[in-house]
């Protein structure tokens, strides 16, 4: 039984409407307006006033809802986005704005951003780019890297803004297909879809890197809490109480079982009522702790005595990676000149400003999980085998997802309501606080990395030698990947004939590493470019012409022996930062000249990096399935199970399977990620989605294109269009109609329909590393232009110039978007960003990048098109990441003259290296 309501009434006009309601005294403003009153387009990201998701107007006036006690707003009037954009003009005018703008990527921030922008523009109604920075510094965004967000404001307070392309076709900048509901606050998130009274779950996590617990009575503890229903342990897991992504390192628990091995780790659950939960205390729980020594970190790990922390891997070597060709040892003997360094990176945060949410329910024998993932049918694998069920009782029913970048491809918070709802019978929904996110969740590896480099007096490349050790935390999750895929791109796109690459992973007590934008690429990375900086300085060449020297061609081996005969545009990409290059060096020595006599500490620095990236799996089959159908109404239906994490992979495979239709795209109707109505589009990880669902959407297009000219015997070049139930087909100066009224619909309603698959061509890799790992790669290069406060050690990035080679951008628009959103996190990872478990668990003393840190970016587009992909398109959403970090320190090393090989280059790092440079 809960106890007696100790809530009050409260009373205010929320969007213009009056609103009465009760709260507990100190209940957050943000709570009452979705929980009470279900006014869900005001998101939840840190409950602390650090994102500014939860913005809304009371009075006016933006205030983050999660720091005002509801009480506080009695009274007064309260205005939330979805109440604006339906009357304010401002908000109308944003609504367009954002939308021209794709301006609204994941969407988790837009309700925040837009609410703020309201109030700014109607104090400034035309306001400059410097306003808006600095009326939306206090809204996080983690995708967009904040340019097309002060782009849209800037626009909608003129009231002008792009136009739409007329053409949906491949390369058209065409809006998002599902960026109203995003700009509407209508988008539905994963904590957005349980009802109010639903049972609430929360967990009980380990506050100890390494422990063992024993729970007390956990019988009498439910009996005697007023409210709670039932805890969950390892006990009630009815099959494998283990989880993960790559078949052998299977090795997570739903719950610890003796020994929590990181801490934040579950080890056990609490389901109550709503009101009970909200008031629970977790401190209550029966449990005792015993702190055991932990390995944290990779020395401790790997020390003789260290803890052990799975005792089927002998010292804590989860697995090991290598490529090898030539003789690296050799090679760098007979090179003119070497270089050589030792680099550190640290936990990355993916600080998604969507916490993990998700509710479960049963439903005729079956369990039904609405969650954000980016691997639906991973997962409906994976719970299947946590049930002991088998797959065809899994649902998962994915809502929108409000950022993943690779932490959302594995499984979290959705075992724990699933077990939650087949112990209880009843619906269960849970939310992870912003800590338990951070503690819990996967995080970028971090990295001790060697290598030493040569090259020849003309500056040929020659020999290079790579180390890698990468924490991959308490399990496993995709330190394999990781360990895979770094030795293939440690070399760089560059020709390389002697190369000896090493990586390996270890088990730490940590929280779990797993994939984040580049799988371990960004920090072998920063290692490879900053040693071809200091190569280049050695035999006195510019830095930009050394890289184009040595990039990789059409025709040329990569370091596993596979050779491309086109689609290989790195050279392109840095040819065209050649303006760039020329300008801001000269504006660098002409700025530093200035500060040298004026005795001032700033200093300008430019600087390059380069990048590369397979598409989609190492050497492992990768499939992806798109059915689209005709209906006698001649609605087209494309089943689009391809998760649009942001990125727009709705947008952009729908535009590929028009092009293969011929049907123009607006005529499309979607049907998103369901395990019960789309078939496998295959997660959406390694920038795969645009190569691999988008060919099989180019396929499923073209099967079904063909079905209708064949009924016709119309030519492959004839035109195609929709008028009611007939398509029209054109061809040769005929017209000819087919009824699809007359044709029998299948059981899905459908007269015509295809489904087709798609496979990249890989081949497995030998003991040397040596086959076809990817059957495309992405090519980038990036300048970054900063300044560098000598005395404070202060790092400010100016510019970004940003060269991608994507073979073909099926959507200009969204690859602005891509390329901005990656740099903002290479800018993260290069100075701000380090996950210390127990310190920066919380997004005030985690730093992520706001919009008072991100410079202008010019995206150059470079399309050397691919042999496989859908209209020579390459992927692009790691690719955006690689060389931002590199180049920044190559920046920072121009303009001060100081190396630093080791991220974040916080301002301490920076004070450091410059104090032992010999500044004062
Ligand atoms: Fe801003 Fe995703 S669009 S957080």
């Amino acid at each position: 039984m809960d106890k007696p309501s100790t809530d009050l009434p409260v009373a205010f006009t929320l969007n213009g409407s009056a609103a009465a309601t009760e709260s507990r005294i100190g209940e957050r403003l943000s709570h009452t307006l979705r929980e009470r009153l279900d006014q869900r387009d005001v998101k939840i990201g840190c409950n602390a006033g650090d994102c500014g998701a939860c913005t809304v107007l009371v009075d006016g006036e933006p205030v983050c809802a999660c720091l005002m006690a509801t009480p506080q707003a009695n009274g007064r009037s309260v205005e939330t986005l979805a109440g604006l954009v339906k009357a304010d003009p401002d908000a109308r005018r944003l609504a367009e704005s954002f939308q021209a703008h794709a301006a609204a990527q994941c969407g988790i921030c837009t309700p925040g951003m837009m609410v703020t922008a309201v109030a700014l523009l109607r104090r400034l109604p035309e306001p400059t780019a410097a306003e808006v920075e600095e009326a939306l510094g206090g809204v996080l965004c983690r995708c967009t890297g904040y340019r097309k967000i002060i782009d849209a404001v800037c626009d909608a307070g003129r009231g002008v803004w792009p136009e739409p392309p007329d053409t949906g076709r491949v390369g058209a900048p065409i809006r998002k297909l599902d960026g109203l509901a995003k700009v509407s606050g209508q988008e539905v998130f994963s904590d957005d879809i349980a009802p109010g009274d639903t049972l609430v779950l929360r967990v009980l996590r380990s506050p100890h890197a390494r422990a063992g617990f024993r729970f007390g009575d956990l019988e009498a503890f439910v009996a005697e809490t007023d409210g709670i229903e039932t805890v969950l342990t390892a006990a009630d897991v009815p099959g494998q109480n283990l989880y993960g992504v790559i078949p052998g390192f299977i090795d997570q628990p739903v719950f610890a079982e003796t020994e929590a091995r990181f801490r934040g780790e579950a080890v056990a659950a609490v389901i109550g009522t709503a009101q009970a939960m909200q008031a629970f205390d977790m401190q209550s729980f029966p449990v005792t702790w015993e702190p055991l020594p932990a390995a944290e970190g990779i020395s401790a790990a790997l020390a003789p005595n260290a803890p052990q922390l799975h005792a089927d891997r002998s010292g804590n070597i989860m697995c090991k990676g290598l490529v090898q060709c030539g003789n690296a040892d050799t090679a760098l003997q007979e090179a003119d000149v070497t270089a050589e360094g030792e680099f550190t990176t640290s936990y990355v945060e993916h600080g998604y400003i969507e916490p993990e949410a998700a509710y479960a329910y049963l439903e005729e024998g079956r369990i039904v999980i609405h969650a954000g993932t980016q691997a639906p049918v991973m997962n409906r694998e994976s719970m299947a085998l946590i049930l002991g069920w088998d797959e065809a009782r899994v649902r998962i029913a994915p809502t929108a997802v409000g950022g993943g970048f690779g932490s959302k491809l594995d499984l979290s918070i959705q075992p724990l309501v699933a077990l939650g709802a087949v112990k209880t019978g009843r619906p269960v929904r849970a939310t992870y606080s912003r800590t338990e996110s951070m503690q819990s969740t996967t995080k970028r590896h971090p990295a001790q990395i060697a290598v030493r480099i040569g090259a020849k007096a003309d500056g040929t490349l020659c020999g290079m030698d790579f180390t890698g050790q990468f924490n991959t935390g308490a399990y496993a999750s995709w330190g394999p990947t990781v360990a895979n895929r770094v030795p293939v791109h440690a070399s760089g796109p560059y020709r390389l004939t002697d190369y000896c690459a090493k990586s390996t992973a270890v088990y730490t007590n940590g929280p779990p590493s797993g994939a984040f934008r580049g799988f371990g690429v960004p920090q072998s990375a920063i290692a490879q470019e900053s040693l071809f900086d200091e190569l280049a300085a050695q035999l006195g060449m510019d830095a930009l012409e050394f890289r184009i020297r040595n990039a990789l061609t059409a025709g040329q081996p990569t370091v596993c022996g596979q050779v491309f005969e086109q689609g290989v545009g790195i050279k392109a990409c840095l040819e065209a930062l050649r303006p760039a290059w020329s300008e801001s060096r000269a504006r660098a020595e002409a700025f530093n000249a200035q500060a040298e006599a004026e005795q001032t500490p700033l200093r300008l620095g430019v600087g390059v990096a380069a990048g590369w990236y397979g598409c989609g799996n190492t050497s492992l089959p990768n499939p992806s399935t798109i059915k689209a159908g005709l209906r006698a109404d001649g609605s087209v239906v494309l089943h689009q199970g391809a998760m649009d994490i942001g990125q727009g992979a709705n947008t952009v495979i729908a535009q590929i399977f028009a092009e293969a239709l011929g049907l123009p795209v607006h005529e499309m109707q979607l049907i998103g990620a369901d395990t019960d109505i789309t078939p496998d589009g295959g997660k959406t990880s390694a920038s795969r989605q645009t190569f691999v669902s988008g060919n099989a959407a180019r396929l499923s297009g073209e099967a079904l294109r063909r079905q209708i000219l064949v009924m016709v015997n119309a030519s492959e070049d004839a035109g195609l269009a929709i008028d009611g139930g007939r398509i029209i087909v054109t061809d040769a100066g005929q017209t000819h109609e087919i009824d699809l009224a007359k044709l029998a619909p299948d059981e899905d309603g459908y007269v015509l329909r295809a489904c087709e698959t798609y496979d990249p061509p890989t081949r497995p890799l030998d003991e040397n590393g040596q086959g076809i790992p990817y059957a495309q790669f992405g090519y980038a290069a990036h300048l970054a232009e900063v300044e560098v406060d000598l005395a404070l050690g202060t790092v400010k990035a100016r510019k970004f110039t940003a060269a991608h080679d994507l073979g073909q951008a099926i959507n200009p628009l969204l690859v602005e978007g891509q390329v901005q959103g990656g740099i903002a996190q290479g800018l993260g990872m290069a100075l701000m960003e380090e996950y210390l478990p127990g310190r920066t668990e919380n997004l005030h003393d985690y730093l992520i990048p706001t919009t008072g840190d991100m410079p202008p970016v010019d995206t150059l587009i470079i399309e050397d098109p691919d042999a496989h992909g859908p209209y020579g398109a390459k992927g692009l959403g790691e690719h955006v990441l690689i060389p931002t970090a590199p180049a920044i320190l190559n920046a920072i090393a121009h303009a001060s003259g100081v190396r630093i090989r080791q991220v974040p280059a916080t301002p301490s790092v920076v004070r450091a290296a410059l104090r032992e440079a010999g500044h004062d």
